[in-house]
């Protein structure tokens, strides 16, 4: 906070980030060296945990631009009159210094990023690898404008592209390092294959079992990626990668009384355990007074929701609640793994979306 006026600054909040041990190597320089504010439009949106809420005025602007936190720059792909969710955002900037960490870019690297979103993240790469190491693609025309003007304003002209970044850059060859900056719902191989054997692709996954979750993969000899979770993630999913709604059959719940507190299920260990275990079935959660209410849905129309304290109520075919609970009971039975001791391989075989995998 800057002593004279008690307003938060930029270089406040990248000495926060420092403090908190996330600016390793050269990443302070780089960061000190690239004001947010270049990078975010006068329009945007705060991310609230049920909506969007527009920001008025100077003084808010400024104090979301040098908060660490999303700023949101465009809701519902452009769309006027939608539902006003996020589709592109400036990420929160702790989140940012964690994934270029993980990145592990060197001198001389070349690097992919697939979500330009409003081109910070290419401009911090840029200033640290160079404009010509650096490749960034967005799908979407209207944002992918925006940020090569605001690169250009900042000085920075790495490569950019307009299109699916699922889908190989014709003519770059192999990269040594991918950082995809919208979240997957599972790592396809084809993202793999624009890495060189050795390099390091870091990506947020959007678990349908409440979870989001960094990786970290290394790329092997044989074309395969494995490496470990590395915390939490939340991130806006790649467009191709949103999860579209569960039709449930709302009639007749059945109640009984739940045997595991539904707030004891809100581990990532557990989550990424039960993503594995129970693929499709998905869960969401809302924190309450006394601990939390969960919803599960699975595809053919099964759905329960348990809140602490209270009863299950399970709908639909199947007894989804009873699952879920036996994976828990596996899970404790295991000693509880964290987060940690849990990895994701992908192979050429197909999507890998359960491949979550118990690591040591
Ligand atoms: C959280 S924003 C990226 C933030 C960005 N790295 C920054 O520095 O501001 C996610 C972006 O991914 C883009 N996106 C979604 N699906 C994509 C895809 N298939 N290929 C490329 N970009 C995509 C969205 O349009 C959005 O702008």
């Amino acid at each position: 906070m800057s002593a004279a006026q008690g307003v938060r600054t930029y270089p406040d909040l990248v000495q926060d980030l420092a403090d908190r041990g996330l600016l390793g190597g050269r990443w302070r320089q780089v960061f000190d060296a690239v004001p947010r504010s270049l990078f975010i439009p006068s329009d945007v949106w705060q991310q609230l945990p049920d909506r969007c809420e527009p920001v008025v005025g100077t003084d808010h602007w400024l104090a979301l631009v040098n908060s660490d936190e999303p700023v949101v720059t465009q809701l519902d792909d452009g769309a006027e009159d939608g539902p006003g969710i996020a589709t592109s955002s400036n990420s929160q900037p702790s989140m940012v210094a964690r994934m270029l960490g993980l990145l592990q870019a060197e001198d001389g690297h070349r690097v992919l990023e697939i979500g330009t979103g409003t081109g910070y993240v290419a401009a911090l790469l840029s200033e640290r690898l160079g404009d010509e190491r650096v490749h960034s693609v967005e799908l979407d025309p209207v944002v992918a404008r925006q940020a090569a003007e605001f690169l250009a304003g900042a000085g920075y002209r790495p490569h950019l592209r307009v299109g699916d970044g699922e889908q190989p850059w014709p003519g770059t060859g192999p990269v040594d390092r991918l950082i995809a900056t919208c979240a997957l719902r599972y790592v396809p191989h084809a993202l793999v294959r624009q890495v060189r054997a050795g390099g390091i692709v870091v990506a947020p996954l959007a678990r349908d079992f409440w979870s989001g979750a960094l990786v970290q993969l290394h790329v092997q000899d044989d074309g395969t990626a494995l490496g470990p979770f590395c915390g939490g993630a939340s991130y806006m999913p790649m467009r191709a990668h949103r999860a579209g709604p569960h039709r449930v059959d709302g009639a007749g719940g059945r109640a009984r009384a739940a045997g595991v507190d539904p707030a004891r299920l809100l581990t990532l260990g557990f989550a990424l355990y039960a993503g594995a275990r129970l693929p499709g079935v998905r869960l969401v959660h809302q924190d309450t007074a006394d601990g939390a209410r969960v919803w599960a849905t699975r595809e053919d129309g099964a759905a329960a929701t348990a809140e602490t304290g209270g009863d299950v109520l399970q709908y639909g075919p199947g007894l989804l609640w009873e699952d879920i609970e036996q994976s828990w009971l596996e899970y404790d039975a295991l000693g509880r793994p964290g987060h940690e001791q849990f990895g994701l391989t992908v192979t050429g075989r197909g999507s890998v979306s359960g491949s979550v995998i118990r690591m040591g």
